[in-house]
């Protein structure tokens, strides 16, 4: 608590009172300010992690220090105090950067627990920006790029994870960046400079898996002509990367479950027990617990696989990061492509924001690559954007569980087949009505009732 220190602005004085007494006690260093002015000189001063400061103040409001004091300090987390009941003011103060809010009369057991989420977000930032460090300096892994809270979180359990050797299973949807994230734990793990070996589970067939996995020995198999050791073995003393685990078929998930539990392998057509010291990580998008209720995963592997489990969210759910993806994409793709001061428009931003990425990161990319590609001018336009129809509504999917009325449920279902029709015809209306079976005026006129754009 020590090394935190809070600010106080507020101009009732019994109201300050009570704050700089109650936090004091609690071990905080705490200043306190009766008016904006004198917050920011304390700010100019002094080294300040949090503000509370109340939002109604006679000579500057909250609201007005909030920016003010940001400048001065981009890390401070700006708390402010509202009146009860004033819900816009808080969401102005919220638009505007403050970490949050709380209102009068403070509630001591809700600032307590507001001080202790404001510690726990600064301790996360701080060890993300430690990962990243390590990661760019150690394998120019600058790749992955997160500014959303949920990303945070990602990392922050991604760097402790590292230092061990815990299995860990990344799932998340295609695109999401499961495998950046892998070779990231890697990188940064004690086991750097040895392999990092990947294994792309659906590429190979059940009996090529097995003997990519463990090896084979000479004559196990026609075509086994010589000893071939497998990619356990080569991967000693580093990490194994086996992606897409959901589709691994039973008989090799009993081999795998055996060489987690006692460490080590066996090769096709061999005695010998060889001992391994592999780490391992595994990446799926698909449901692994639904996969064991209907019994095509093996339970117990999943537990010994699980051990850490990282769920990197879908892009649509973390917006946050769809600016600076965008910036880190034209900068690598302008480098790539020979191109210098590539901007894009704020239309082109606006539609990018909006849209609702259904391939995730790597369908960013790929509109970002696509676009400084073809682009004529220094400017990446709105028109130069190919988005998907699917991703350009965030109402496309149907509503699971409580199904709504008819009426609803038919919507829903046309909406559905107007996106699937589009998308099929790569948004080409007068197609995608003669597959409907619609005039492509009827088609237009639904499209505009369901706000479909195309
Ligand atoms: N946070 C990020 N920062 C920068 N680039 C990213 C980030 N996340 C993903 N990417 C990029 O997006 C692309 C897809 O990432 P990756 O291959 O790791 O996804 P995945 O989850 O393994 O996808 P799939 O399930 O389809 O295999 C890669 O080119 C990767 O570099
Ligand atoms: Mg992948």
């Amino acid at each position: 608590m020590k090394d935190y220190s809070i600010l106080i602005t507020d101009d009732e004085q019994s109201q300050r009172d009570i704050l700089y007494g109650y936090l004091k006690k609690k071990g905080f260093t705490v200043f306190a300010a009766a008016s904006g002015s004198e917050a920011i000189k304390i700010v100019n001063e002094n080294s300040v992690d949090i503000i509370l400061s109340d939002y109604k103040m006679p000579e500057m409001t909250g609201l007005e220090l909030l920016p003010r004091v940001k400048k001065i300090n981009p890390e401070i987390n700006f708390v402010i105090i509202t009146a009860y009941g004033t819900v816009e003011t808080a969401v102005d103060a919220m638009k505007q950067g403050a970490f949050d809010y709380i209102s009068k009369p403070v509630n001591l057991d809700e600032l307590d627990l507001l001080i202790e989420k404001i510690i726990e977000h600064k301790n996360l930032k701080a060890e993300n920006k430690l990962l990243k460090e390590q990661l760019v300096e150690k394998h120019k892994l600058s790749s992955i790029i997160s500014q959303s809270t949920k990303m945070d979180e990602v990392l922050s359990v991604a760097s402790r994870a590292s230092q061990s050797k815990a299995t860990v299973l990344i799932t998340g949807e295609n695109g999401t960046g499961k495998e950046v994230l892998a070779k990231a734990i890697h990188f940064v793990s004690p086991r750097k400079d040895e392999p990092f070996i990947v294994v792309n589970i659906p590429a190979l067939s059940e009996n090529l898996l097995e003997s990519e996995l463990f090896g084979h020995e000479k004559g196990a198999f026609t075509g086994a002509d010589k000893l071939k050791k497998g990619r356990f073995e080569i991967a000693q003393g580093g990490t194994i990367f086996l992606d897409e685990i959901g589709d691994m078929t039973s008989g090799t998930q009993v081999k795998l479950l055996r060489t987690l539990q006692e460490n080590t392998i066996e090769r096709v057509g061999g005695s010998e027990t060889i001992s391994i010291n592999v780490r391992v990580l595994a990446a799926t998008n698909q449901d692994l617990e639904k996969k064991i209720q209907e019994g095509t995963f093996r339970e117990d592997l999943y537990y010994r696989l699980n051990v850490v489990k990282i769920n990197i969210p879908p892009l649509r759910e973390r917006r946050e990061d769809i600016l600076p993806l965008i910036d880190f994409f034209i900068g690598k793709y302008s480098e790539e492509n020979d191109k210098q001061n590539i901007g894009i428009s704020k239309e082109a931003i606006d539609k990018l924001l909006k849209y609702n990425y259904p391939g995730n990161v790597r369908e960013l990319e790929n509109i970002i690559e696509r676009s400084v590609v073809l682009m004529r001018g220094q400017t990446i336009l709105e028109s130069d954007l190919s988005l998907g129809v699917k991703g350009l509504s965030q109402e496309s999917e149907i509503r699971k569980g409580e199904a709504g009325t008819l009426t609803e449920q038919v919507e829903e279902l046309e909406k559905k087949l107007i996106y699937d029709a589009l998308r099929q015809t790569n948004g080409n209306q007068t197609k995608a009505g003669e597959l409907l079976g619609l005039t492509e005026r009827n088609l237009r006129y639904k499209m505009k009732k369901y706000n479909i754009t195309k």
